[in-house]
């Protein structure tokens, strides 16, 4: 049975008129005949031509619908990389859910906490509930806490799973993130030293809501350019 290399598996995509060839484990099968691999794509999310061993874990289904389709090939493994430094490469064979899930678990506390000041924040403009006005500040202050992880957790997937490539995404992502943190501890710092009588009509009233109402943006920046990481956009 034919040997394939990932480089030489990738071109059966099943694109322009090639076969449509998926490997799991060190099997290689042609699916061209699954309408449900057509143009060597399935769901919207699974391309052909590649090594799908760790994907098909999340399917709905288990590795039974594979037995549907022939075998043409065998795939040959690839030799291991070591890329990071050792104890650190036994840690993450140990604990495989470190190397990937860290970030996406602790991104959305910075995302709510950076959305929810300006809203609790207008909240209080609108009733003139002074609590309103206290659950801003919390959630201004608990966002200090979270984007530290966050921010940290981003450097360690990229330095982990990307070899600290240089990427347009990543560098927007590190550069707003920075911009997030500032704006957050400034706001955060001269709410609670300096507009202990916050008055909302003042310049300085309209200008910390106004560095609220900034994170929202910011924030949208930095999670829109993760999420084209984990699912790359599709043309049209
Ligand atoms: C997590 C994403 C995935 C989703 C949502 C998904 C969904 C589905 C569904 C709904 C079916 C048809 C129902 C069935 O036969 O059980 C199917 C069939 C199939 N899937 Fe997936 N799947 C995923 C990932 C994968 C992966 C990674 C592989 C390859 C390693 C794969 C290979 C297949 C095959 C070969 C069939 C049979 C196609 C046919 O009957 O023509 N799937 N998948
Ligand atoms: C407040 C700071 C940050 C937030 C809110 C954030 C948010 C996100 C979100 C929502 C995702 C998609 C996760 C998913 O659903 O799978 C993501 C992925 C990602 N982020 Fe961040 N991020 C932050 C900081 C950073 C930083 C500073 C870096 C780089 C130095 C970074 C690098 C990445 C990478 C490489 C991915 C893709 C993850 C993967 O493929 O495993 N992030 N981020």
């Amino acid at each position: 049975m034919k040997e394939f290399d990932l480089e030489e598996l990738s071109a059966f995509n099943g694109q322009n008129g090639q076969p449509c060839y998926i490997a799991y484990k060190d099997r290689v099968i042609d699916v061209s005949e699954s309408r449900l691999w057509r143009a060597g794509s399935h769901m919207k999310r699974h391309l052909a031509g590649r090594d799908l061993t760790l994907d098909i874990k999340a399917a709905p289904h288990g590795v039974e619908v594979l037995d549907k389709y022939p075998q043409v090939g065998i795939l040959k493994s690839k030799p291991k990389e070591q890329t990071l430094p050792g104890a650190l490469e036994v840690l993450m064979e140990r604990f495989p859910f470190l190397r990937r899930h860290p970030h996406p678990m602790v991104v959305h506390f910075p995302m709510v906490f950076s959305i929810s000041p300006a809203f609790f924040y207008l909240l209080y403009l609108i009733t003139d509930v002074k609590s309103f006005e206290a659950t801003a500040l919390h959630c201004l202050g608990a966002n200090i806490l979270f984007i530290v992880p966050a921010t940290a957790t981003g450097f360690l997937t990229w330095w982990i799973n990307y070899q600290a490539k240089p990427m347009k995404a990543v560098r927007i992502k590190i550069y707003a993130s920075f911009i997030l943190m500032t704006i957050v501890v400034i706001s955060f710092l001269w709410r609670i030293l300096f507009l202990e009588n916050l008055v909302v009509s003042s310049m300085e009233g309209i200008l910390y809501f106004l560095l609220l109402l900034s994170l929202i943006p910011i924030v949208s920046v930095i999670g829109w350019y993760g999420g084209s990481l984990t699912f790359p956009v599709e043309e049209k």
